[in-house]
């Protein structure tokens, strides 16, 4: 009898809270409720379904009391927030951030402890962290599990990639949640590095939709000080639950307070235009922290790469030979070379002659006849130029020219030495006058053990962004961890790659027709991406006549891509020869525009369609973008957002009749019409096909 007196009081001391919280639209509700043993508990509806059922909230400590549960609320306190922001970069000019807040304080009666939880409810998601408020008994502390939880309420419709600890670049699957599965992955996909440890993890931004068609995503912001979240699911029940890439040793973040974790999110919509529209993640993410901005710019470049990705020219100067020792003078060069001195003012010349803005060089540096694959902790030092690179050269040359060097540090995964060389690196880069770097990190991380994706990486990922920004550099890293909103805080980190790009149509299995539908749902939710599109040949038999890889597009897709795929740094990712082959289609390339005032999504389905409309900023010019999957697709395109009484030339680079990405790929037909705001535009996508257009104003 005295039990069960004693377990009502619980109930009534512990389920007593129950609150509320609604979007600004109302169309969101957030429940937040304390279960019998004191366990934090949320619910998320849609109008009036539901889209996560009762889930529960938690941290799991190592060596002390968890936090998970024996709470009892001692503060609920919300405000509401509606203010706008200009972003440095981007696809608008101005954000609305415009969200309810509330935080529910809880004390852990057992340990004294207390934990706050913050939701923020905007009229496209919720988003909630946890906050570890400065306490005398908590000072320092190790996160051994975080017990979000995400109860999803049906067999959702999913596009989902493994949950890979060091790899985000694999093909989206597109099936029910009760159809993800690892194990039937074909795991022949291009990725050279792969850490999957469960069958049922998968990644975040997961994009799913429902059988009454609403659009849902999970995914997190301001990833600072802490691992990347991925998600494991329970196929039979929908359950997802966070899983956090663990150190060498199983432990996932070392925090003191005070101290929050990264933002939890679920967006969702009836329209998916409402989803990839989203700056939410960008929201929620601090403020810019540079003062003076005023170098960050958008690069449109070429490069020496994509000669490298088809096997015309090397990385490397000396091939194989002597690859131990290639820190000395004796190498061998192989006449195969693609970063020379020569080569490099050829790109710089086209640069220059068709108006872009830089020229990045792969294979610049000594080391890589042995770069990756051996662990090896000091590949590089980014200092030392091959023997037929001159640093000086090409920098004077392309000063002369106007043109901007795009530096490389290839890593190798090795941070330990990159951070060693960091300071001298950027310090050379600034010599010479680069004024952006891309990294990257092919391989095993050193120090040994750690995955891409641990606290360790996040926090080399943020440290090299802010030390980029103290040298006036501009950042893209590629095998990063995936952004997610941390170019508000830090817009010199201006692109990453982190998804799987057009690279691997080089040399794999390459990118499906739908995958450039699914990215802006997924991927680019969290920021810009360095996809390399402009891929005008399209099958690498041009180059190997063994070769089977090929872009799985039409050409006119790949010029929709610039559009499409929002990116303050675009690159023209294929050889200068090929674009002068194709003149007329390169110039939607030299003419597209890479910073907003304005940007609006027109049609959306994840998976199959995807078309928008971008305003130049400070101009009047429109540029469209629309893509299609591996269907063929028909539309018409009203152009009501033009302003009113203005004509404008429209020029339509769109498929041929017959052009289709299996058999007909470069087929495609340039228009010219004058419009207005009362125009349409009729468009016909050939299966894995695309439009682009540019709308200039005729004065
Ligand atoms: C992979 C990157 O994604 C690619 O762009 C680069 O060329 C190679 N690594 C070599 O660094
Ligand atoms: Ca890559």
């Amino acid at each position: 009898m005295k039990k069960i007196v004693l377990m009502l009081m619980c109930c009534s001391f512990f389920a007593a809270f129950g609150q509320v919280l609604k979007s600004p639209s109302e169309k969101l509700t957030l429940r937040f409720s304390l279960d019998v043993k004191g366990v934090p508990e949320y619910e998320l509806d849609f109008v009036n379904s539901s889209v996560v059922s009762k889930s529960k909230l938690g941290i799991s400590l190592k060596g002390e009391t968890s936090l998970v549960d024996g709470f009892s609320v001692l503060n609920w306190e919300t405000s509401a927030v509606d203010q706008t922001w200009e972003p440095v970069l981007g696809e608008q000019s101005e954000i609305r951030d415009h969200y309810n807040q509330a935080s529910a304080t809880l004390l852990q009666k057992e340990s004294g402890k207390k934990l706050i939880i913050t939701f923020r409810i905007f009229d496209e998601g919720l988003a909630f962290r946890y906050e570890f408020p400065t306490e005398k008994k908590v000072r320092y502390f190790v996160v051994s599990k975080e017990n979000t939880e995400f109860n999803l309420i049906g067999d959702h419709k999913t596009f989902w990639i493994p949950g890979d600890y060091d790899s985000q670049e694999y093909v989206y699957n597109e099936t029910k949640l009760s159809e993800v599965d690892n194990q039937k992955l074909d795991m022949d996909n291009g990725i050279a590095l792969k850490s999957i440890d469960g069958r049922y993890r998968i990644q975040s931004p997961l994009m799913m939709k429902t059988k009454e068609g609403l659009y849902v995503n999970v995914f997190e912001a301001a990833v600072i000080n802490y691992p990347v979240m991925h998600l494991d699911l329970n196929p039979k029940n929908f359950q997802l639950k966070v899983n956090l890439a663990p150190n060498p040793i199983g432990d996932k973040a070392y925090l003191r307070t005070p101290s929050v974790t990264p933002w939890r999110t679920i967006m969702v919509s009836d329209d998916a235009r409402d989803i990839v529209s989203s700056k939410m993640i960008l929201n929620l993410n601090d403020p810019n922290v540079i003062e003076d901005t005023s170098w960050i710019k958008p690069m449109k470049y070429i490069g020496i790469w994509w000669e490298m990705h088809v096997g015309v020219s090397t990385w490397d100067y000396a091939g194989g030979q002597n690859a131990l020792n290639a820190q000395s003078d004796d190498l061998i060069p192989s006449g195969r070379h693609g970063a020379t001195t020569e080569n490099t003012k050829k790109y710089i010349d086209f640069a220059a002659k068709h108006g872009f803005d830089g020229v990045l060089v792969e294979g610049w540096n000594v080391g890589w006849e042995d770069w990756f694959g051996n662990w090896k902790e000091d590949v590089f030092d980014f200092l030392s130029p091959y023997p037929d690179f001159d640093l000086n050269e090409v920098s004077t040359y392309a000063k002369s020219k106007g043109i901007k060097m795009i530096m490389h540090h290839e890593t190798s995964g090795s941070t330990a030495n990159y951070e060693r060389h960091l300071d001298r690196a950027f310090t050379l880069m600034k010599k010479y006058d680069y004024p952006a770097v891309k990294s990257g990190y092919v391989g095993k991380i050193i120090p040994r053990g750690e995955f891409h994706d641990g606290q360790a990486m996040v926090n080399h990922f943020n440290f090299v962004a802010k030390r980029a920004a103290d040298y006036k550099i501009m950042l893209n890293s590629h095998e990063s961890v995936r952004p997610t909103g941390i170019s508000r805080t830090y817009p010199n980190y201006f692109a990453a790659e982190a998804a799987r790009g057009n690279e691997f149509n080089a040399w794999s299995s390459g990118n499906p027709p739908a995958h450039e539908t699914i990215l802006p749902f997924t991927r680019l939710l969290g920021g810009a991406m360095d996809y390399t599109p402009g891929i005008f040949e399209v099958k690498m038999s041009h180059y190997d006549a063994q070769s089977t890889a090929r872009v799985q597009t039409t050409l006119a897709k790949q010029l929709a891509l610039y559009v499409t795929m929002y990116s303050p740094l675009q690159m023209a990712a294929d050889l200068p020869e090929n674009y002068e082959k194709y003149a007329d289609a390169f110039q939607f390339i030299k003419e597209v525009a890479l910073d907003w005032q304005s940007s609006i999504y027109l049609e959306a389905e994840p998976g199959d369609y995807l078309t928008v409309a971008r305003k130049e900023k400070n101009s009047e010019n429109w540029f469209i973008g629309a893509i299609t999957d591996e269907n063929p697709r028909k539309t018409i395109l009203e152009l009501s957002f033009l302003s009113p009484g203005k004509k404008y030339q429209a020029t339509i680079y769109k498929d041929a009749k017959n052009a289709d990405w299996e058999r007909n790929p470069k087929r495609y037909v340039i228009l010219k019409k004058v419009v207005s705001n009362t125009s349409k535009i009729k468009l016909k996508l050939a299966p894995g096909g695309g439009a682009a257009i540019s709308i200039i104003p005729i004065d």
